[in-house]
């Protein structure tokens, strides 16, 4: 849309200053044309003034001397006029999604690194199964042995590690995944739940920290969510092709945004089911995909 806008502002300003050239130009050969134009003052407009006369006449050669001159500038400005019409039409580097002026190219500063040594990433965020109590129900239990087929199916022969957040979803949830895709499971308390901040706009006030101790929670978790953002999405460095994250439906919903880019106040307009599957893919050239948000096409209805 930017592009898009600016090329057509420029088109209106490009016209203009057209316009305005090919008048001045049309005014000046006329004048020098017509030669000194003497006109007697009088109420009649000059055009019907009859003793209106031309005084000192010019030679026609003179004339045609000038009349070149002028082609030859006309020439000049129609050239310049084609250069800048050249100009508004964008480049391929211009038009490339990943240089807007919103996006920043280098999110994870990773722009100086060498981009032959880097690889794609490809991480997929799971939201533990459903959980009661601080439990994994046997609901949460039965959606996810569908989620670890539909992981194994996403990385068919390739490695998977496994990485989740210390509750008890998160973790069973990754032992399942695990037993089907035999991947390596580790824990990382960077995907732990929090508080990332106040939403844009307040969806379900309930799901918010009491009031007297939100800021203290939100200077303690959204520190975490951001150091968990950094450390598992950027450009890859080895060929750790699979990388599952499995955590709470907040971590992943804070990693999404942050990976678009897009403001993490917007938190709670995102809303993402138990088991659900989220694909985030970081490419070596073109920037980031999400490619799957909460998608829960795998899991059966109960
Ligand atoms: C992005 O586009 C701007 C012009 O809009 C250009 O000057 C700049 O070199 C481009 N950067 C990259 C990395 O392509
Ligand atoms: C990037 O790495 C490749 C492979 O190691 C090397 O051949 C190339 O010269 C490097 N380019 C730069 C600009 O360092
Ligand atoms: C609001 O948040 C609470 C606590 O997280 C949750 O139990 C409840 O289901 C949420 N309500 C809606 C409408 O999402």
């Amino acid at each position: 849309m930017d592009v898009l806008n600016k090329r057509s502002n420029r088109k209106f300003i490009i016209a203009g200053v057209v316009c305005c050239l090919v008048t001045l130009t049309l005014l000046t050969l006329m004048t020098r044309l017509g030669g000194t134009c003497q006109i007697h003052h009088s109420p009649v407009p000059p055009y019907l003034d009859k003793t209106a006369q031309i005084k000192h006449p010019r030679k026609m050669d003179e004339n045609k001397i000038e009349v070149d001159e002028l082609l030859q500038k006309i020439r000049v400005i129609s050239d310049k006029i084609r250069q800048l019409e050249h100009k508004i039409e964008p480049s391929d580097q211009e038009l490339d999604a990943s240089n807007t002026t919103n996006w920043n190219n280098n999110w994870d500063k990773m722009e100086n690194i060498n981009r032959t040594v880097l690889y794609k990433t490809h991480i997929t965020l799971v939201v533990g199964g459903e959980s009661k109590g601080g439990q994994i129900t046997p609901k949460g239990l039965r959606q996810m042995s569908q989620t670890a087929v539909a992981i194994r199916d996403i990385y068919q022969q390739r490695t998977v590690r496994i990485i989740h957040a210390e509750d008890h979803s998160s973790k069973r949830s990754a032992i399942e995944i695990s037993r089907v895709t035999h991947g390596v499971i580790s824990q990382d308390s960077l995907l732990d739940g929090g508080y990332p901040g106040t939403p844009d706009p307040v969806v379900n006030e309930t799901a918010l920290p009491l009031m007297d101790i939100r800021g203290y929670v939100e200077f303690r978790d959204s520190a975490r969510l951001e150091a968990g953002f950094r450390r598992f999405i950027h450009h890859g460095e080895k060929m750790e092709y699979g990388t599952v994250l499995v955590a709470p439906e907040v971590v992943v919903k804070y990693f999404i945004l942050r990976s678009l880019q897009l403001p993490v106040s917007m938190w709670q307009r995102l809303s993402l089911e138990t088991g659900s599957i989220s694909t985030i893919r970081v490419e070596v050239h073109h920037g980031v995909l999400v490619s799957a948000i909460g998608s829960i096409g795998h899991l059966t209805k109960e």
